[in-house]
């Protein structure tokens, strides 16, 4: 196991579109157990591919208390949604910034697991914007694409400025 990179808004690998998974090997298992670790350490309750350099259509979240129920998402499509609703969102991709963002109350998703088997999951409140947050992610998508440009101009400055810091 190990801890894997996560990449910080403005890097531009951010913004690619993740491609199909179609070989569910060992290869696979190995970058999702990866990922579970990354995300539990970070910590986070969801983590998509691409926030760690690799343009797979992959997706792990958790939001239970205890941190013991991982649900890994492959090839995830929206079959339904339903109503709205608005919640703080963050991102580890967007450290130390939460803002409001407006998505689907409940979602009927269709996926694969890392054996490739198909399932359905309905999600509501929690667990739907999660999906819906880190499935944007697989589109090159981020939760300030959201808000205003002044806003999400103000988050990239400071970013960039804590990156230059630290390196
Ligand atoms: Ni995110």
């Amino acid at each position: 196991m190990a801890l894997l990179n996560i990449l910080h808004f403005p890097d531009p690998r951010l913004r690619t579109r993740a491609a199909e998974v179609t070989e569910f090997d060992e290869e696979l298992k190995i970058l999702i157990s990866d990922m579970l670790e990354t995300m539990y350490e970070a910590p986070g309750i969801g983590l998509a591919a691409t926030q760690v350099n690799v343009h797979k259509r992959l997706l792990v979240i958790d939001i239970s208390e205890e941190k013991n129920a991982p649900r890994v998402l492959i090839n995830p499509r929206i079959l339904s949604a339903q109503g709205e609703e608005e919640m703080d969102e963050g991102c580890l991709s967007v450290p130390g910034y939460y803002e409001p963002v407006r998505r689907a109350q409940k979602v009927r998703v269709r996926a694969q697991d890392e054996n490739g088997n198909f399932f359905e999951i309905r999600a509501d409140e929690l667990e739907a914007v999660c999906i819906q947050h880190e499935m944007d992610h697989l589109e090159g998508k981020l939760f300030v694409d959201y808000i205003s440009s002044l806003k999400r101009d103000r988050i990239r400055k400071k970013l960039e400025r804590q990156k230059k810091q630290d390196q």
